[in-house]
């Protein structure tokens, strides 16, 4: 089936469009993902990241695309299609709670941009408005200033700190906890 004829969900803000990935995203995908600044704030993300990784994780989205209520996306400008990261709501907390795990990254490239906040409050909104979710949360690095600061803005709240199973990639035993529910989604998100 080629990618015109797959049903796939489409989140659109100012400047970015959250999709499936297509094939031509491979090599854009395997570079963005594959550097040590990226990876190496995320637990679930390969490192080092092959091509044949690449082509599992784009089959999967599009697998969970066709299911019709997706979780996991690419983030593409909406301009030009062109791939600069990805971002769902099916990550790990890494404690064992079942709980809609928010997770995103952006290729080095297009960091300090505003990027992030603009996909993950669109994926903040498609999940308790679409997908009809209670409540999510997301879990950073301590050290993640960046991530701490797009949750904030995107409404999330540190609610404490959590023991991990696994030390995450940059050695911290405990990470931080955010979490928001429904009734905390400000009108215009
Ligand atoms: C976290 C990440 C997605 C942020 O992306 P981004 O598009 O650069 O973020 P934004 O441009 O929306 O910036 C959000 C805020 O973080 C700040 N920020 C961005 N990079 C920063 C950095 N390296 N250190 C400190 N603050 C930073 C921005 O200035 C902005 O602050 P403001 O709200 O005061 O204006 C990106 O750095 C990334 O992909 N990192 C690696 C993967 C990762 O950490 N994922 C999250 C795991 S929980």
């Amino acid at each position: 089936m080629n990618d015109q004829a797959k049903p796939s969900t489409i989140i659109d803000t100012a400047r970015l469009r959250l999709r499936a990935y297509r094939d031509g995203d491979l090599s854009d995908l395997v570079s963005l993902a594959g550097t040590w600044e990226v990876a190496s704030w995320l637990t679930t993300l390969p490192y080092p990241y092959t091509e044949d990784h690449g082509r599992e994780w784009i089959a999967h989205v599009r697998q969970v695309h066709a299911t019709g209520s997706p979780r996991a996306f690419a983030i593409a400008l909406k301009e030009s299609d062109l791939l600069v990261g990805g971002a769902g709501l099916d990550g790990s907390s890494g404690d064992g709670i079942d709980e809609p795990s928010l997770g995103y990254w952006l290729g080095v490239p297009y960091w300090r941009r505003g990027y992030a906040r603009e996909a993950v409050g669109a994926l903040i909104g498609y999940g308790f408005r679409t997908l009809g979710l209670d409540t999510m949360r997301a879990v950073t690095d301590p050290e993640n200033a960046a991530s701490q600061k797009v949750l904030l803005a995107c409404g999330l709240r540190k609610v404490g700190d959590i023991d991990l199973a696994e030390p995450m990639r940059r050695g911290a035993r405990r990470a931080a906890l955010f979490r928001m529910s429904r009734h905390d989604l400000p009108a215009t998100a």
